[in-house]
């Protein structure tokens, strides 16, 4: 495939969409053709939006491994991986004794050094450049929703020490450990996890409140963790410009936005900030003292992931770029730059 960020389960069509604000507002100049793909494609964004609507971290596993077949449709999955899985050179590591090295990596893996117990992990590894962190995010995540495609259930899991960790589980490589993948099969259909209430989404959190087995939360109110309105993570032409949900239905663009806005993200911090310019989009992430360049790159790849599907089954060929970006001048101080998705 041709895109710079690409997936095997990815479309592409040979539309383009033209945007133009005029007066806080924004319009299509080929509406009437851009409406007929969005009608087309219907059947294949609903795919994609259930499937990301049913992902959700898990973090209590049963008490058991994956099967033999499984295992392989793992194996064979990653045969299949996006081509940029070659280019940027991302490893994956398999631990299939994920119950004894659960306990030997505490502190080195996971919130807080507290490691989630699964019966299997990947560990992700790349070398240490930014843009292929990026490259984790988007092919872990990618992986991620093709796991649960066979019933197979997962969370990502920060690496706190990438040396230590690799020593313990014997991984003889240059490379550094980016990020875990615990995977199993999830014990309950959905592990209830409302981990950050829109009240408290800045603070620390308790392990309660983001979804650790045992542990019961009132909080629990369905399989999907609080998200954002597509409104607060995206912006028409310019820095601050805030369309409404109904220009966004009217150019169809808002159920790529409802895919997007399901993609995970550390802390669920939704760091995300698109611009969408006459020819291209800008995604911007939000930089906090607490939160690493790395996680912050993982964070970024996932979510173009997540909004190249969207964009893809509504239409609206692209590619993400990924270098050379020159900031334009209206992303503010406290966000970074990370890709440009070209119409
Ligand atoms: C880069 C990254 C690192 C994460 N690290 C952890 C972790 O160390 N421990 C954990 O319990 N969850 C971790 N998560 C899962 C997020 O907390 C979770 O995706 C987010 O709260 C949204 O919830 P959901 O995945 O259920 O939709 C991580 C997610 C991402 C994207």
């Amino acid at each position: 495939m041709s895109h710079v960020l690409t997936g095997s389960f990815l479309f592409s069509y040979n539309y383009v969409l033209i945007l133009g604000i005029k007066h806080n507002t924004f319009r299509v100049k080929n509406i009437q053709k851009y409406m007929r793909i969005g009608k087309q494609s219907g059947g294949k964004v609903m795919k994609s939006l259930k499937l990301a609507e049913k992902r959700h971290s898990v973090r209590d596993y049963k008490n058991k491994k994956l099967n033999s077949d499984d295992l392989k449709t793992l194996s064979l999955l990653l045969l299949d991986a996006p081509e940029l899985m070659n280019s940027s050179g991302v490893d994956f590591f398999f631990v299939e004794e994920g119950e004894i090295y659960a306990p030997l990596l505490e502190r080195l893996a996971g919130y807080n050094g507290i490691m989630i117990s699964a019966p299997h992990y990947y560990v992700l590894l790349s070398d240490a450049i930014t843009n292929d962190y990026k490259a984790v995010g988007y092919i872990g995540e990618w992986f991620v929703l093709n796991a649960l495609k066979q019933g197979i259930g997962s969370c990502w899991l920060e690496v706190k020490d990438s040396d230590k960790l690799k020593s313990i589980l014997h991984i003889d490589s240059p490379k550094e450990a980016v990020a875990l993948l615990a995977v199993g099969y999830a014990q309950k259909e959905h592990q209830y996890s409302n981990l950050f209430g829109k009240g408290n989404k800045e603070s620390l959190f308790t392990l309660a409140e983001m979804g650790y087995p045992n542990i019961n939360t009132d909080l629990s109110q369905g399989p999907t963790s609080y998200r954002k309105s597509i409104t607060e993570f995206i912006y028409m032409n310019e820095w601050g410009n805030t369309p409404d949900i109904s220009d966004l239905e009217q150019i169809r663009l808002h159920e790529a936005l409802f895919y997007m806005r399901l993609a995970p993200s550390y802390e669920n911090r939704q760091p995300w900030m698109f611009v969408f310019r006459e020819d291209h989009i800008d995604l911007a992430i939000e930089q906090h003292e607490s939160i690493s360049p790395i996680i912050r790159a993982v964070d970024a790849g996932i979510a173009m992931l997540y909004m190249e599907v969207g964009l893809h089954d509504t239409g609206i060929a692209g590619k993400w770029q990924l270098s050379v970006l020159e900031p334009p001048a209206d992303i503010p101080d406290g966000y970074e730059l990370v890709g440009q998705y070209n119409f």
